[in-house]
C-alpha cells in the first residue's frame, strides 16, 4: 500500500474515490456536506431524509460524479452520534468501508478528514483500514477476482499545507502498528503444523537481522537445560518438536538504562497434552502462542518507531502434546527457581512455561516487566471477547495500561490477586500445584505466576479468547485479532521511569 499526502479541498481532489467521513447527525449543517449536497442536485439531503442514510456507524452513501468535484465517486462514512465520537469512532468507520466493493474497486482513494486535525484520528483511520481489510491467503490457491482488494494507493489530504508534517507522523505511527498487529494475527493464524517453536524462532530471527538495534538469542533444548528451565522443558517433553527460548533486546534507548521486558506466552499448539481437551476446544489451539508474536512484533514495531527505550523479549515456545513421554498429572516438576510444581492438570502448561521466563528476567535487572498470555479459558466468563483481564503488583504500572488501552480501544481491566486465590495453589506434595481448581481461574493463575516475580513492577495481560474474534467486527475481521499489540506500542511509545 502506497500511502501519499496532499492538501486541498474536498472538490479538488482528484482520484477514483474520495473518502469523507461525517456523523450525520447533524445533517447538513457542516459546510463540507452542505457543498457537496449542493454539487449533487440536494442527493445527500435525499439520502438523509429519506433515512436511507443516518451516518451510523458502519453506513456510507455514495455519490457518483458530483458536478463541480475532480473525484469520480464520493463514498461518505458514517461515524455515529455526533457526541459519542472518538478517534475509535474513525477506525470503526475506516474498518467498516475496507471491505467495501465501492472502495475496494478503486485503485486509489483519497480520504478527506476536513477538520478533523487531530492526529489520533489520523492514526485511527490507518489503523482501521489496513486493519479491516487483512485477510489470510497464505493457505488459498484461488481468489475470486471480485474479492480482490485493488486499492493500492492511498492519499490523505488536509485543508492546509501547515499541517501535513504532523499528520504525516501519527499515519505513519498507524501504519506501523498496524501492520505489527497483521502480523501477530498472521502468526496466529499459521497452524502448528507450519509454525512449530522452531519455525516460530527462525521468525524472530529473521526480524533481528532487519533492525539495526535489534539482537536475537534463541536457546536450544541444550541451552534451555543449562539454564535449568524446568518448567518449560516439562511442558515440552512430550513433543516430537523441541522447545525454544527466544531473547531478543532492542535497544533504542541509552546504554546501561535498564529495559523494560516483555514475556509472551508461546505455546504452538495446546492439545491440553494427558490431560487432553475436548475437540472443539483443542480447534483454537494453534493461537496459544499469540502472546509471544505480540512480544515479537511489539519489538519490531518498536525498532521501527525509534522509541527511546530499552526492551528486552522472552518468548517461551513448546508444543502441548500427549504421548509416552508426556508429563503426566500428579508428576513433580523443579522451576528454573527451584520452586516444586505439582502437576494438577498438564493443561495448565502456560503458567509452566512462563514461570521459567519471570525468573529468567531477573538477569536483565527489569525496571517493569510485562507478560501477555492466552492464559486462562475463564477469561471468557469475565470480560467474553470484549476485553482483557489484567493483574499485577503496581498501580502505577496498571494504571498506564488502562491509559494506553483508552487510546487504543483494546479493552482491559483489572482483577484482583487475593490470598484466597494464593492459598488455592498450595500443594500437599510440592511446594504449589499448577492448578487451583475451577472457580477464579484467572485469579488463581495469575497467583501461581506471582510466584515467579521479582522485585519490580509486574503485570498480566490475559488475551484468551480476545485473541480471535468469532464472527467479525469494524476492524476485526473474523479470526486472529493480534489483541494487545497496539495496546503495548502505545505504552511503551509514552514510556517514563515508573
Ligand atoms: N491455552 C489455554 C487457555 C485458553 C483457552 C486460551 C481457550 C484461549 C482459549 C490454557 O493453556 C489452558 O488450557 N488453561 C486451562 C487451565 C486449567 C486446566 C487450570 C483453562 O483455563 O481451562
Ligand atoms: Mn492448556
Ligand atoms: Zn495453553
Amino acid at each position: 500500500m502506497k500511502i501519499d499526502f496532499g492538501y486541498g479541498r474536498p472538490s479538488e481532489c482528484s482520484t477514483t474515490a474520495l473518502v469523507m467521513f461525517t456523523t450525520g447527525y447533524d445533517k447538513l449543517s457542516d459546510k463540507r456536506l452542505m457543498e457537496l449536497d449542493h454539487a449533487s442536485n440536494g442527493t445527500l439531503s435525499g439520502l438523509l431524509e429519506s433515512g436511507e442514510f443516518t451516518g451510523a456507524v458502519g453506513e456510507r452513501a455514495v455519490l457518483t460524479k458530483p458536478a463541480g468535484y475532480q473525484a469520480d465517486r464520493v463514498i461518505l462514512a458514517g461515524l455515529g452520534d455526533k457526541k459519542a465520537v472518538k478517534p475509535d469512532s474513525y477506525r470503526c468507520a475506516a474498518g467498516w468501508l475496507s471491505r467495501q466493493r465501492t472502495l475496494t474497486c478503486c485503485p486509489s482513494a483519497t480520504f478527506h478528514l476536513g477538520a478533523a486535525n487531530d492526529p489520533q484520528v489520523y492514526q485511527a483511520v490507518i489503523e482501521g483500514y489496513l486493519l479491516g481489510s487483512y485477510r489470510l491467503l497464505e493457505y488459498k490457491t484461488k481468489v475470486n477476482d471480485a474479492d480482490k482488494n485493488r486499492l493500492n494507493e492511498l492519499t490523505f489530504a488536509v485543508d492546509h499545507k501547515r499541517l501535513l508534517k504532523r499528520l504525516e507522523k501519527a499515519v505513519e505511527r498507524g501504519r506501523i502498528a498496524a501492520e505489527s498487529q497483521i502480523n501477530v494475527r498472521r502468526l496466529s493464524a499459521i497452524p502448528a503444523n507450519d509454525l512449530s517453536p522452531t519455525a516460530f524462532a527462525r521468525e524472530a530471527t529473521q526480524i533481528a537481522k532487519k533492525y539495526d538495534p535489534v539482537t536475537c538469542r534463541v536457546l536450544d533444548k541444550a541451552a534451555i537445560k543449562s539454564e535449568r528451565m524446568g518448567a518449560l522443558l516439562a511442558v515440552a517433553q512430550g513433543s516430537e518438536q523441541p522447545p525454544r527460548f527466544v531473547v531478543m533486546e532492542y535497544s533504542g534507548g541509552r546504554s546501561g538504562q535498564k529495559p523494560v521486558v516483555l514475556i509472551g506466552k508461546g505455546v504452538t499448539f495446546d492439545s491440553g497434552g494427558l490431560s487432553l481437551k475436548p475437540s472443539d476446544k483443542m480447534i483454537e489451539m494453534k493461537g496459544d502462542m499469540t502472546g509471544a508474536a505480540v512480544v515479537l512484533s511489539a519489538i519490531q514495531a518498536a525498532a521501527q518507531l525509534k522509541l527511546p527505550l530499552n526492551l528486552v523479549g522472552l518468548m517461551p515456545l513448546a508444543e502441548n502434546m500427549p504421548s509416552g513421554s508426556a508429563i503426566r498429572p500428579s508428576d513433580v516438576i523443579k522451576t528454573r527457581k527451584g520452586i516444586t510444581v505439582e502437576i494438577i492438570s498438564t493443561d495448565a502448561e502456560g503458567r509452566l512455561l512462563l514461570a521459567d521466563a519471570l525468573d529468567y528476567a531477573n538477569e536483565f535487572d527489569p525496571q517493569a516487566v510485562i507478560d501477555i498470555a492466552t492464559l486462562t479459558g475463564a477469561a471468557l466468563y469475565i470480560l467474553g471477547y470484549s476485553g482483557a483481564p489484567i493483574l499485577g503488583n503496581h498501580a502505577g504500572l496498571l494504571d498506564r495500561i488502562r491509559v494506553a488501552s483508552e487510546a487504543t480501544a483494546e479493552r482491559v481491566w483489572e482483577l484482583p490477586i487475593w490470598d484466597d486465590f494464593r492459598n488455592s495453589i498450595k500443594s500437599d506434595v510440592a511446594d504449589i500445584k499448577n492448578s487451583g481448581g475451577k472457580t477464579a481461574g484467572t485469579s488463581t493463575a495469575t497467583a501461581f505466576l506471582e510466584n515467579f516475580v521479582g522485585d519490580w513492577p509486574w503485570a498480566h495481560i490475559d488475551i484468551a479468547y480476545v485473541d480471535v474474534e468469532p464472527t467479525g467486527r469494524a476492524y476485526t475481521p473474523k479470526g486472529a485479532t493480534g489483541f494487545g499489540l497496539r495496546l503495548l506500542v502505545e505504552l511503551l511509545s509514552r514510556w517514563k521511569k515508573l
